[in-house]
């Protein structure tokens, strides 16, 4: 499939303050099913309301990531060795300021898009961890979650999306959510 990174840029966003100069560069992980669905609006409400000078829009659906080989080959600190559009995530999330991961609830967990990127991280530690600079600084960041039932059973979902931005390096973590839209 071909490559489908959309960098956004919002200028008009750069904040600058005479104590704080604020520069957020904000990468999404996006493990959406569909364009235009719940999760997309619930997502672009939440990227309204942040002050970013950058936004890195990584769409798992259009994107080339293979699940991870069990290779070997991120032994010591090699890092994943697979040359595809994860090495983007791990690229981008090294200046992102505030990761944003967001899925809707498929059959009890996150799409399957997220849950073969997050296998990439195996590399982290089946590496060394000297890896870990790759994925940057500490960050803050957000899970968006959609379902169409009570949002009953999604403890899975929050726990996969949770476990894909500590690999990232994020902390403090907010979680968004919207259920019960398909009633
Ligand atoms: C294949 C599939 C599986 C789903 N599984 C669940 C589920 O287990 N629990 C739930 O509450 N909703 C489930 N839903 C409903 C979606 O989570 C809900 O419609 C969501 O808002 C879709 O997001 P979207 O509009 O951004 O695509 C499922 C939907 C699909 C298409």
């Amino acid at each position: 499939m071909l490559l489908d990174i959309s960098v956004l840029r919002y200028s008009k966003y750069t904040c600058l303050r005479l104590y704080n100069y604020i520069i957020m560069n904000i990468l999404i992980i996006d493990g959406l099913i569909k364009s235009n669905g719940h999760t997309d609006k619930l997502l672009d409400k939440h990227i309204a309301s942040l002050k970013a000078s950058s936004i890195t829009r990584i769409v798992l659906r259009d994107s080339n990531i293979s699940h991870c080989t069990d290779c070997g080959g991120c032994g010591g600190s090699n890092g994943c060795i697979i040359l595809d559009d994860m090495q983007k995530i791990f690229d981008a999330s090294k200046l992102a300021d505030y990761c944003i991961i967001a899925s809707p609830v498929v059959f009890g967990n996150t799409t399957a898009y997220v849950q073969t990127a997050l296998s990439r991280f195996q590399s982290m530690y089946n590496g060394d961890f000297s890896v870990l600079p790759k994925v940057g600084k500490l960050k803050k960041g957000a899970i968006i979650i959609t379902a169409g039932g009570s949002g009953g059973g999604t403890e899975a979902v929050i726990k996969t999306m949770r476990l894909f931005l500590k690999m990232l390096n994020v902390s403090d973590i907010e979680i968004i959510a919207n259920y019960n839209t398909d009633k």
